[in-house]
């Protein structure tokens, strides 16, 4: 008898044991997750700064991110739930990173052949060194004088999301698995679908 209470305390011992472990496994994982989502603006948009948005499908009122949001990266087009910040200062588009974070910046890929069809974008902590980024009323643009460009305004979005500057005709011979976008500006207080 007493050695059946004694494995009834000692299993009820190692369940509470356990159980004690899964709670601070939990909450360790929910503060590091929600040290990732305080990381960056927020999703109420700050003075000066823009939501970036296609407006034609197939990417409807998909937003200027990466992946994760507000890091290194992939520039994509993606929901308007981790929508990131941004402006242009001195032709850069510069993505807000949140008081005390290290601001990104959109860069162009410099090809080889400036005939390239594509030219693959992505952010990160230095700033851009090849092209100048320009609003023309609200589209993004992006030109430099090596690239011969129809429409300064063509983007292409490919693969996973990839955004990419198009530096062919919009809508002609669009590359397999790209679609045509232009993206734009919008200045609500909250990025919407
Ligand atoms: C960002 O730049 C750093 C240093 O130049 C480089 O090591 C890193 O791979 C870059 N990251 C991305 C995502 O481009």
């Amino acid at each position: 008898m007493l050695l059946h209470i004694l494995a009834i305390q000692a299993i009820l011992a190692s369940g509470v044991f356990a159980s004690a472990q899964v709670d601070k496994t939990q909450s360790l994982y929910e503060q590091s997750s929600n040290t990732r989502r305080q990381s960056g603006p927020g999703t109420t948009l700050q003075a000066g700064w823009y939501w970036v948005r296609a407006v034609v499908q197939p990417n409807y009122h998909k937003y200027l991110q990466t992946k994760p949001t507000n890091v290194a990266g992939t520039a994509i087009l993606e929901s308007y739930r981790t929508a990131g910040q941004y402006k242009i200062e001195d032709g850069q588009v510069i993505a807000n990173t949140g008081t005390g974070g290290t601001p990104l910046y959109l860069h162009v890929e410099k090809p080889a052949d400036f005939t390239q069809r594509t030219l693959a974008t992505w952010f990160n902590v230095t700033k851009n060194d090849f092209g100048t980024f320009v609003w023309q009323g609200d589209a993004l643009t992006w030109s430099t004088p090596e690239v011969k460009r129809q429409n300064l305004a063509a983007w292409l979005v490919c693969a996973n999301q990839a955004l990419f500057i198009n530096t062919g005709a919009y809508a002609y011979q669009t590359p397999a698995g790209c679609a045509d976008q232009t993206i734009h500006y919008y200045n609500d207080a909250h990025a919407n679908e």
